[in-house]
This record gives structure tokens, sequence and C-alpha cells, in this order.
């Protein structure tokens, strides 16, 4: 957590919003090419990458991993790579910061290299698992020192002669897929992740993109099954990054629930493992187009308009959850504005995320007037209606941008101003989140 004062946000009713915007890149695919860049021989040119605190804490490490970065202006990065298996051992521990993704993901392109390394983060981040990295990594020869539960502070010694492996995930996490991916780059012969349920595959596809011989089949029983070759060398490419459609989340919601608004977003990534959020808000009534769909850098990539909508509550099914992992949180903000009630099923893993993000959400709603119910796994909104959320509540973020970022957009259509104790966590994901929201008219101080 940053030591700078706490940053309290207070949303107020906002006119319609109104105009154009681009939001930042993604979060995903920037750590994603700052990694690929390391472990790769050449330049790799960036443009659009991410400039937020958690892509920041990857780009320190990878530069502490022995790679040359160079910023050459807004979103415009390269990294100079050293290759598979020759990454420098880091001098002191490498700092996450707030970053699930850096952490996991690092730990995973590590264990598979001769080396040491410490991973510390901030307090969010030294309370989630990393069990769930660690199980598989350790498979693979890695061994590891952490707190109880896996969490970080955590020492991890990489495996001098990795072992590659065939591993079905537990959970639904495209980091643990990540991780093991990752580590079998530098494993020799070939590692296996099973998937069960389709998450976000832009290891995959970057991987690819750097050279890396992939594999991917279904089974019989519909789970993916995706092979790595491992030491093989891979090679420099440019990457564009898309902005990031967990980022336009915001804008869109903000569009929908505030009367008269129409919101074009520039420039989305539409990978199909992250679209889930649209389709639900379009089921349930939202007015959101996709125009200019084309392909990026291998990445499908479209423009949004979302205008106001009158919303309807629906059931959010569980299989649905990896596509809007990080949505959860603001689809409850378009539920409290619906009619009826939204159910959404499956969320268990909200509650490690970089909060409890049911119980941040549940208690900022209740804290506004909104009535809600949650089991472990599941959270149900009930809506008050357009503009009936009554509002003037404090919402406490747990350092959690998404939080944040949710009630700052609720606060909009509430008919009272809603208080939020910290801003702060929003510059891991979208910095000029602020900005751009007030040039469409919210009124956010
Ligand atoms: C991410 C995967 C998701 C997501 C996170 C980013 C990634 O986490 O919540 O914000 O970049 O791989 P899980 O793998 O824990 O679901």
């Amino acid at each position: 957590m940053s030591s700078a004062p706490a940053q309290p946000l207070t949303t107020s009713k906002a006119q319609a919003l109104k105009g154009t915007i681009q939001v930042p890149g993604d979060k995903s695919m920037s750590h994603r090419a700052l990694m690929f860049g390391l472990v790769s021989l050449g330049e790799t040119r960036i443009e659009g990458l991410l400039e937020g605190d958690d892509v920041l804490c990857t780009a320190r490490a990878v530069e502490a991993l022995g790679a040359k970065i160079t910023h050459h202006g807004p979103g415009s990065w390269s990294v100079i790579g050293v290759g598979l298996g020759a990454l420098r051992e880091p001098e002191t521990a490498l700092d996450m910061g707030n970053s699930g993704t850096a952490a996991r993901l690092l730990m995973g392109l590590l264990a598979s290299h001769d080396l040491t390394a410490t991973f510390v983060g901030d307090e969010s981040l030294s309370s989630r698992p990393m069990g769930r990295v660690t199980t598989p990594l350790e498979q693979m020869g890695a061994q590891f020192q952490s707190r109880e539960g896996g969490r970080l502070p955590l020492t991890m010694v990489g495996a001098r002669d990795a072992l590659p492996i065939r591993y079905e995930l537990p959970v639904a996490s495209a980091q643990v897929k990540s991780a093991v991916l990752l580590a079998g780059l530098n494993a020799p012969g070939e590692t296996t992740v099973i998937e069960p349920w389709p998450t976000r595959d832009h290891s995959e596809r970057m991987m690819r993109a750097f050279g890396a011989e992939l594999n991917i089949e279904e089974s019989e029983d519909s789970k993916r099954i995706i092979t790595v070759s491992g030491q093989k060398e891979l090679y420099a490419t440019d990457v564009t990054v898309a902005g990031d459609p967990s980022s336009a989340a915001f804008p869109v919601v903000a569009a929908l629930i505030t009367p008269g608004s129409e919101v074009h977003i520039q420039n989305v990534g539409m990978n199909p493992t992250r679209t889930g959020l649209f389709e639900v808000l379009k089921a349930m009534g939202g007015d959101i187009e996709f125009i200019n769909e084309r392909e990026v850098a291998g990445e499908p990539v479209a423009d949004i308009i979302a205008r106001h909508s009158q919303l309807k509550g629906i059931e959010v099914p569980a299989d649905i959850a990896p596509r809007m992992i990080d949505e959860y949180p603001i689809l409850s903000m378009a539920a409290a504005n619906a009619t009826g009630t939204t159910v959404m099923h499956g969320v268990e893993e909200l509650r490690v995320k970089e909060t409890d993000r049911i119980g941040a959400t549940a208690r900022g709603l209740e804290a506004n007037g909104v009535v809600v119910h949650e089991t472990t796994d599941s959270l149900s909104v009930e809506g008050c209606g357009q503009g009936g959320v009554p509002g003037g509540g404090e919402v406490i973020s747990h350092f959690d941008h998404r939080i944040a970022m949710s009630f700052a957009v609720l606060g909009g259509a509430a008919q009272k101003p809603i208080h939020i104790d910290d801003g702060r966590a929003i510059a891991t994901s979208f910095p000029n989140f602020v900005e751009l929201m007030k040039g469409l008219g919210a009124d956010l101080t």
C-alpha cells in the first residue's frame, strides 16, 4: 500500500455523460509483454503499455532480472531481453506492490531458472494465497519459503533442472495457468496445463507471437489442453496493447446508469475470454454497440458505444465468471440501478482478489441504501430502479482499485453523493480515471 496520505473521493449526481475517450492499455497484456520481452532475444517494442503502478512493478522486476528497458513516450516502451535461461539473479527483493499478476506470473517464469529470488508486496498482496502457484511450481522442482498459507514475503529457489509437468487447474485462474506455462518455457520437454473452464488466453496468444511452440487442443469433455515445448529460443516482437476492457467497464456502466448519456470508447480489447460483462449488461437491457471490429497484434479490438438504458435484474450463471472475473463490483453498480434482483453465482474467487470483493461490494452498497444478500460464493443485489439508489454513504475501498472506481461510478447516479475513503489504488490500473470521467461530465472530487 502506498505510504502517501489517503485520497478520499466524492461523487455526486451527474448530468448526462457525453464524449469520446480511450482507456489505458490492458493490464494483463502489459505485464505479459514486459515478461516475454525479458526472456526473448532482441528488442521488443511495446505500444499502448499501461503505465499503472502494477505494471511498473513488473517493469522494475524485469530490469532487475537483466533486461534493458527504455521509456520512449506515453505508452511506448522497449525491452531488450536476455533470452530464456539467462535471467540475472536479482540483487534485492522483487517488490510486486499490489499486483497478484506480477507476483504469480514472475514466480512461474523464475521457477525454472537456477536463481534465488524474494518476492514482497503491499499489505493486500501479502494476504493473498500463493499456494495455488507454488504447488505446481514445486512439482517442477522449485522450492519456496513463505509465510503460512504460501503468503508473501516469499523466497523462491528456482529449479536448476526443471521438470515438465502435466497439471489440471483446481481453480479457474489465468494466473495459475500462465505461471505453469511460463515455467514450462525453460523446462525440457512438454509442460501441459489442463483448463476445465476457459480463462483469459493472453499468455497463449503472446507466447506464440514470440515464437514459442504451443499446442492447444480441446478434450472430449470440453477442457482446454495447452502444451508448451520448453527450452526453445524466443525472439523479440512488437506488441500493440489494446485498451483494457476491464477499465472500459467503468465508463460503460456509468453511461448505462446516467440519464441522457452516450459515451464512445475507442480501441478496446474484445478478446472473448474478457467480454463476459458486456454480454451480461446487454442481457440486462444495456444499449451497448461494438463498431470498427478489427484485429490488432493477434487480439480482437473494437470501439464501444454505450447509451443510457433501463436495466433489469438477471441471474448471472457461474460459468461466465472466469470471463468477467474482475467486473463483478461494477456489474453490481449496474444491478443496483436495475429493476428486479440480480443474482451473481459462482463468484467465490472474488474473496481472494485485492480484497474480499463480495464483502467490500456488499458493505458499500448497504451503506448507500441498497439491499444485498451474500453467501460464500454468490452475491444478490436488489435493484432500486433507475436513479433509485439513495447514496449518501461512506465506502471503504480496502485499497482495491475496482471497488473505488465502481462506487465512484455509482455516485454519479445516486440521489445523494457517495464518499469513498481512499482512491489511491486507482493508480494501479487506471491512473487517469478521475480526469477521464470528469471530461465526460462526471462530478468527482
Ligand atoms: C489476471 C487474471 C485474473 C484477474 C487478474 C488478472 C491475469 O486473476 O483477476 O486481474 O492477468 O492473468 P486470476 O487468475 O486469479 O483469476
